[in-house]
């Protein structure tokens, strides 16, 4: 056992903020609008409730669960949280590398995504996009930002270098205050910021009438009425059902690992049904409430039902940084409606990416015993370098691979792991008793089923339908192009070696810890 002190959160609110900061993300806001428009409206909304009762709510009572009970022997990270569960066994830490491979792949670009929010927020401001009016010019100038090209608007990636290096400080400044004095502080102002932004914004929207006296139709009970009608031929389809699963765990933060070390942060008797429940409907608020009321509504007002369909298809990138700042630039008080929407976008971004860096961080400290501060310096270190790939060869499709393997494919592997090793491993029932310690609420008896059946059958079923559908393609890199395929194929050996090295990090710290045990004795 170490003599140093592990942090702690001050209060339930806390961690309860804490959490739903991680889970609510550009993910809320941009993501799920996009994926309910292009997967059936109102229907997509079936199989995500499905998801939600199925996979989401449990995954987060596990999650907590076994965060606080490996807090219990100061593991914060999935290797010792999984290896206190059964100690005997020699190969259930290195499960958990996923734990802190997952996070800390997903910071590498997120938190570049995040500086674009903070870019444009600050741009709003100074009213640099505030002459334009239409699509061309608008993704023109994205594109100009993000150094895909050169334009009258930017000249190389210089804007977007300074803001990454802002907002990457920003990050490393608030966890290098820990998790009381940095990411709690964070997260307790934060949230309820975003909210009043998040209803600032919902308010304008629904208040938008029918702009254009030409086009009655194109008003905002269509609006919602196109993002919400359903159609249900879209539950025949297998890739609505994964898609909606998919949306689950990444709005919920669930099967990244970041949760495991919010909680390994609690204390045994702390509660953490009615917690959890709170912060993953806290999430919910934000995602169907305000993520499915401000982006396409407000798009369909402007741009009609025709165009609305190419722009929900175009991706989450187009829906804000183009058509968004477009919507509010035909509005009044255009620049601080600019500004509450990506900043609101920022502070979702900040509260999820201080979380992201978390594991990899308590992995230094819980396992190599070293102090917060020089384990945040090397966090810092590697991380800034590796974020470098995102920003230079975000051209050549390196994001949206990072986001495969670490926000999709292994966010799914990793949760069936979970899942299977709490409720089999470690036994149902000790399981029950576990989730049921210091709780404030007792949890339907039918969960004991469903988290022991249904929630492993769910995933596996999700795993084999990917490996069905799409995993050949994906392999062969059958959509990359010729050009592309040397950077996808670098992504994944660096993915690979990174998985290597934490590898090999696990090993070393138990046998220092088995060293160190010996000489005690
Ligand atoms: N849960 C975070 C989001 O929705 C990652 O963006």
């Amino acid at each position: 056992m170490s003599l140093r002190k592990r942090d702690t959160w001050g209060s339930r609110f806390a961690i309860i903020m804490a959490v739903a900061g991680s889970a609510i993300g550009l993910g809320n806001f941009l993501r799920f609008p996009a994926k309910v428009t292009t997967n059936g409206g109102g229907a997509f909304m079936i199989p995500y409730f499905i998801s939600l009762f199925l996979l989401g709510i449990p995954l987060m009572w596990i999650e907590w669960t076994l965060g606080r009970f490996g807090g219990g022997f100061e593991h914060g990270t999935a290797p010792g949280i999984f290896h206190s569960l059964r100690r005997k066994n020699r190969f259930i830490k290195y499960f958990g590398v996923i734990g802190i491979f997952g996070p800390l792949v997903i910071f590498i670009y997120y938190t570049y995504i995040e500086s674009w929010t903070l870019a444009y927020s600050i741009f709003a401001l100074m009213g640099k996009y505030a002459s334009l009016a239409d699509q061309a010019s608008m993704q023109s100038f994205l594109h100009g930002f993000q150094g895909l090209e050169r334009n009258q608007f930017f000249n190389g990636l210089g804007w977007a270098y300074l803001f990454f290096v802002l907002t990457f400080s920003v990050n490393i400044w608030v966890i290098y205050h820990g998790i009381r004095g940095g990411i709690e502080k964070l997260c307790k102002w934060a949230m309820p910021v975003l909210f009043i932004f998040g209803l600032v914004l919902l308010l304008r929207v629904i208040t938008l009438g029918a702009p254009d006296p030409a086009k009655p139709s194109w008003n905002i009970n269509n609006g919602f009425g196109f993002l919400w009608n359903p159609d249900l031929r879209a539950l025949l389809s297998a890739k609505v059902w994964i898609e909606a699963a998919g949306q689950m765990f990444f709005t919920l933060s669930v099967g990244i690992g970041v949760i495991l070390t919010y909680a390994s942060y609690l204390s045994k008797g702390d509660d953490v049904v009615l917690s959890g429940l709170s912060a993953a409907s806290t999430n919910e608020v934000a995602e169907v409430i305000l993520g499915g009321s401000i982006v396409i509504p407000a798009a369909f007002v402007f741009f009609g039902p025709a165009d609305i369909q190419a722009i929900a298809h175009s991706g989450v990138f187009n829906l804000s940084f183009v058509t968004m700042p477009l919507v509010l630039n035909k509005l009044p008080l255009a620049t601080l409606l600019g500004f509450a929407w990506f900043f609101l976008l920022f502070l979702a971004g900040i509260t999820s990416s201080v979380s992201l860096a978390q594991p990899a961080i308590a992995f230094l400290e819980d396992e190599f015993n070293i102090t917060r501060k020089r384990a945040v310096t090397i966090f810092a270190f590697i991380s800034f370098l590796l974020c470098q790939a995102s920003i230079f060869f975000l051209k050549n499709g390196v994001v949206d691979e990072l986001d495969f393997w670490g926000g999709t494919f292994f966010i799914v592997l990793f949760a069936t792991i979970e899942t299977i090793l709490f409720a089999w491993v470690f036994g149902m029932e000790n399981a029950w008793d576990e989730i049921h310690r210091g709780a404030d609420l007792k949890i339907p008896a039918a969960y004991k089923f469903i988290i022991k059946y249904i929630t492993p059958l769910f995933l596996l079923l999700i795993l084999c339908a990917w490996f069905w559908q799409e995993w050949l393609p994906i392999i062969l890199m059958k959509n990359v192009s010729a050009a592309d395929k040397p950077f996808i194929l670098g992504t994944r050996l660096g993915l690979f070696l990174i998985m290597l090295l934490l590898g090999i990090l696990v090993k070393l710290a138990w046998k220092r810890k088995k060293r160190k045990a010996v000489q005690t004795i």
